[in-house]
């Protein structure tokens, strides 16, 4: 079964509560998904490998280690976007490959509308990136098409999950680590997730 991560971190915590505000504006907003994002990345990459590397200080040869992996950022659009910048500031490396789905919003099923993976894979983890894993239909959507592509180590990152959500994703794909700033109560009527934070993209975008 996936491991599921919930942050624990105090900062994590805090600025979680501050981004479910209602009146927490757009620019705010995108401000804390920024630094939510990183303080999760942190925490998701402990277990990425070194390899050594020799480097010259001004005053002698230092033994250091460099990251093992190529690094590949998935942000499920829309949301996905507001996480990815402050992870390439962490990992400049990282290649970003966008892949578009929006939920219907009577059936409640993701649609597909963009996908600008290259024909081969040329990354060694790939990092699923969208705040909301609400039905975790848009998620399992998006590792299926990852996996089709041939990605083999896949991590989910978001901050707020469902339960439903959560077990949508461990049913799918067992071998798919989440890592998450929440895990909430519940799903309400329409597919939102209680007590949750509203509609990720309106409230990056202004668009709500
Ligand atoms: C939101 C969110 C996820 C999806 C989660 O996107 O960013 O992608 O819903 O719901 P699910 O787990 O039930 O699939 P939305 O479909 O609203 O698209 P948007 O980001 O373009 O607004
Ligand atoms: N998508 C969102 O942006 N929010 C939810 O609560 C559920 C899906």
């Amino acid at each position: 079964m996936a491991t599921v991560h919930v942050s624990r971190h105090p900062l994590v915590q805090h600025k979680l509560t501050l981004l479910r505000r209602v009146v927490t504006e757009p620019k705010k907003f995108r401000e804390l998904v920024r630094e939510l994002s990183q303080l999760l990345l942190y925490e998701a990459t402990l277990d990425l490998p070194l390899r050594p590397r020799m480097v010259d200080t001004p005053l002698a040869a230092y033994d250091g280690s460099e990251i093992a992996e190529r690094i590949g950022l998935v942000p499920i659009l829309r949301a996905g976007l507001g996480m990815v910048d402050p992870i390439l500031d962490l990992i400049p490396t990282a290649h970003v490959w966008h892949l578009g789905l929006y939920r219907d919003h009577a059936t409640l099923k993701p649609v597909t509308y963009y996908n600008k993976l290259p024909p081969v894979v040329d990354v060694d983890l790939c990092l699923v990136l969208d705040p909301m894993l609400a039905t975790g239909g848009s998620a399992v959507a998006a590792i299926h098409v990852l996996k089709e592509w041939g990605a083999s180590r896949i991590k989910f990152l978001g901050l707020i999950a469902a339960p439903e959500g959560v077990q949508a994703l461990q049913n799918a794909y067992p071998d798919v680590p989440i890592h998450l700033a929440a895990l909430d109560d519940h799903l309400n009527d329409v597919g939102y997730i209680v007590p949750g934070l509203g509609d990720a993209g309106d409230r990056l975008f202004g668009t709500g």
